[in-house]
């Protein structure tokens, strides 16, 4: 026979201080529950316990529900109402020879309560998967021990499982546990004493049961509701009078599902089916405005018995079920790509809540059909719209005929790929990679190994100057020159030999030239850091500056280059040619990545053989897109396409009367609306933007961009401005902060 003090206190039940809930120091798992209001305990991460035992039951079948229920289905589906949710323990009888069930049932139950305990105290919403109705004398125990405090119940069942041992006619376990957590087990069940006071129990859904259950809970002054009164009064009334008894008093409140208290014909997979049940889906979407109403903080949800299923219906309503309570109503809500998508990925992105699944030109659709004109362009990348004919035709071919070789040997396209971005670029030799960071990476690499072989800078100390609030990427050494705290905490420690200077200072600049300074990494209008331009002839003096020093000009056009800002590189506004350029993003024809470093030949002259490379860098197909972009880019004429339209666009934002609104800048079809922060955040103005049809992002909570294909039209700009200027008033009249 179990006793209660058996699983007061196991070592199990200790907080994980590892987990993102973890209670504090001299919290208990009361002040938890009163402590999270509705919403912070719906986030609240879901550890789904399973049970695989039907020893409480005539039939054994329930025994194998938990196990056939396992898998990322159910996770999924908690995922997809924003759930965090993994499978914990699940659980088995291990009964000892000849070992009395109600005994072998006991012991699971004590492991059950163990397990419940340790993860409510963890900062985890139980979901118990049983087995028979038996395992809830674990469950409801567990919680009872983790609260210390009192806990309400929602029993919803066909059956009132009010049998004591000295009442049962079968003296088979799953009819009897909730007496035994009335305390009514008469000493010899799983239960001791009362875990549940008779006030705080409600039963909702019964028609199957025997006079003395009837008795027993009437005498005691437990509230059923039958099935009688719900057809009379409706589900949802019931539901909402039983939930504010179990509210009463209590710490919170848990729900303990039998299946047979849905109608056989929504949920066949249970032992003992019961006509005349509640409908699935009217019982989750009553349930879903319970939990809407309040949380619970436990769900049990048992008696599914896969060997009675049609067609998995019931293993689908489990997690319809599941999904309801524990989804705080949201349940059905987010899509599920978002929804495993928030489960696998790590958590290093927070997009915007749409699916897309195509693109054309300047438009995206989302998995409902919904067009959206694309003002963000893959933060640039696809300046030739989404889709383009030319580059897909080039895709397709090459790699059809061939894609990757490495440059273990030549192949037929590269060198035309490389000869055309030199000569269009005014550029000695190209160095191809692929992403935009690598590009970067290399150009550090080339400067110091110019510092010392060409300039003579002493070993290990050449310096290369970069800009505050600079973005280049996010490998180690590119964080470790970034200015953002955000970009480096937590990544150190970073290689030396990098200083910073104030963009646009170029008497800052001068003063922190030395004679080992290897280079000056710049870029002509920081993006990343809002769409930052600087003071006019900024750059040419720069490149004037470090000429006359021996210093390198690396300009990082990764963003700004490939006629974005309205001429093919942003250095030709102001005549520059650097000493090194930096490529990416827009050359991948949006539809690869490829980045390539260029440069004057005396720099690229450094590398020698195995000095540097990349096993992707320079593939045929990447070589073949690349060079079909930088046709389509000059015979479209698109650098002027964008240095028309961005005027029109800058006009057009530069128009907009608002308060919310401190500056507009920007060059070209690379613009950028900072907001005032004391009275909106950018992403609210983001969020206002998509309602409108129009995708943007904000950058460092103020900024918002606008940077749309380069192939987009007169009209579809003044479409963006519109919808801005609607998003601003509604802000404006509306709640200003957010
Ligand atoms: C100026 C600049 N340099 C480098 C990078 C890094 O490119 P990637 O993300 O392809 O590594 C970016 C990306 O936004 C950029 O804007």
């Amino acid at each position: 026979m179990a006793k209660l003090g058996r699983f007061a206190h196991p070592a199990t039940d200790r907080p994980n201080a590892g987990t993102r809930l973890a209670l504090k120091r001299g919290m208990n798992a009361r002040d938890l529950f009163h402590a999270a209001p509705a919403a912070a305990q719906q986030a609240r991460p879901v550890r789904i316990l399973g049970v695989a035992s039907g020893l409480g039951a005539e039939h054994s079948g329930t025994a194998d529900g938990p196990a056939r229920l396992r898998g990322e289905r159910l996770e999924s589906r908690l995922g997809q109402v924003g759930l965090t949710a993994a499978w914990g323990e699940l659980l088995y009888p291990d009964p000892a020879p000849d070992e009395p069930v109600t005994e072998v049932v006991c012991r699971l139950c004590d492991r059950l309560a163990t397990e419940v305990a340790a993860a409510v105290r963890a900062g985890f919403t139980p979901l118990v998967l049983g087995g028979d109705h038996s395992c809830a004398m674990g469950t409801w125990r567990g919680i009872a021990a983790a609260a210390r405090a009192p806990v309400g119940l929602l029993w919803i069942d066909a059956h009132l499982d009010a049998h004591t041992p000295q009442t049962s006619h079968t003296g088979r376990l799953h009819g009897m546990p909730l007496a035994a957590l009335l305390g009514q087990g008469g000493g010899t069940l799983c239960v001791e004493r009362a875990v549940l006071a008779p006030e705080h129990v409600c039963v909702v859904g019964a028609r199957s049961f025997e006079p003395e259950e009837a008795a027993l809970l009437a005498a005691l002054g437990v509230r059923v509701y039958p099935m009688a009164e719900i057809d009379r009064r409706g589900l949802e009334p019931v539901l909402r009078e039983a939930l504010a008894r179990v509210r009463r008093g209590t710490a919170g409140y848990g729900v303990s599902i039998d299946l047979d208290v849905v109608d056989p014909a929504d949920a066949p997979g249970v032992t003992t089916p019961v006509a005349g049940g509640l409908r699935g889906e009217a019982l989750a979407q009553a349930l879903a405005a319970v939990a809407r109403a309040a949380a619970p903080i436990a769900v049990e949800i048992v008696e599914y018995d896969p060997h009675c299923d049609r067609g998995e219906a019931t293993a689908r309503l489990v997690e319809r079920l599941a999904a309801a309570l524990l989804g705080g109503g949201d349940e059905g809500r987010t899509p599920l790509a978002i929804a495993l998508e928030r489960r696998y990925s790590a958590a290093n992105y927070d997009p915007a809540p749409i699916v897309l699944v195509r693109g054309e030109g300047a438009y995206l659709w989302d998995e409902t059909g919904r067009r959206y004109l694309d003002f963000m362009s893959a933060y640039s990348a696809v300046s030739l719209g989404h889709a383009h004919p030319r580059i897909l035709n080039a895709l397709i071919g090459q790699a059809s005929r061939l894609a990757v070789t490495s440059r273990a040997f030549y192949n037929d396209r590269l060198p035309a790929f490389l000869a055309r971005l030199c000569r269009v670029t005014g550029m000695d030799r190209a160095l191809p990679v692929n992403t935009g960071l690598e590009a970067v990476e290399t150009a550090l690499k080339a400067a110091r190994k110019w510092a010392y072989t060409v300039k003579g800078v002493p070993d290990g100390c050449a310096e290369i100057i970069a800009c505050e609030g600079n973005f280049h990427g996010r490998s180690i050494a590119i964080v470790g020159m970034s200015s953002e705290p955000q970009y480096r905490a937590g990544f150190g420690p970073f290689p030396p030999g990098f200083r910073l200077v104030p963009y646009g200072d170029l008497a800052a600049l001068e003063r922190a030239i030395g004679p080992h300074t290897a280079a000056f990494l710049v870029e002509p209008i920081q993006g990343e850091r809002g769409i930052v331009v600087p003071p006019a002839g900024y750059l040419a003096a720069c490149a004037r500056l470090c000429r006359e020093r021996n210093v390198l000009l690396i300009a990082d056009e990764v963003q700004t280059g490939l006629g974005r800002t309205g001429s093919l590189l942003a250095c030709d506004h102001e005549g520059v040619r650097p000493d090194g350029l930096v490529l990416g993003k827009a050359l991948g024809g949006g539809v690869l990545p490829v980045s390539a470093f260029l440069a004057r030949e005396d720099v690229m002259a450094v590398f020698r053989p195995g000095d540097h490379g990349s096993t992707f860098g320079g593939n045929p197909l990447a070589a073949a897109v690349g060079l079909e972009t930088l046709n389509v880019l000059l015979e479209e004429r698109l650098p002027d396409r964008a240095a028309e339209l961005g005027a029109r666009l800058l006009a057009g934002l530069r128009s907009i009367r608002s308060r919310l609104v401190r500056e507009v800048r920007g060059k070209g079809l690379l613009a950028g609306v900072e907001i005032e922060p004391g009275l909106a955040s950018a992403r609210r103005v983001v969020e206002g933007l998509r309602a409108r049809g129009v995708l943007s992002k904000e950058t460092h909570g103020t900024v918002v961009r606008f940077a749309p294909p380069l192939v987009i039209e007169a009209a579809e700009i003044d479409q963006a401005v519109a919808a801005l200027r609607a998003a601003l008033e509604e802000i404006e009249n509306g709640n200003v902060t957010s």
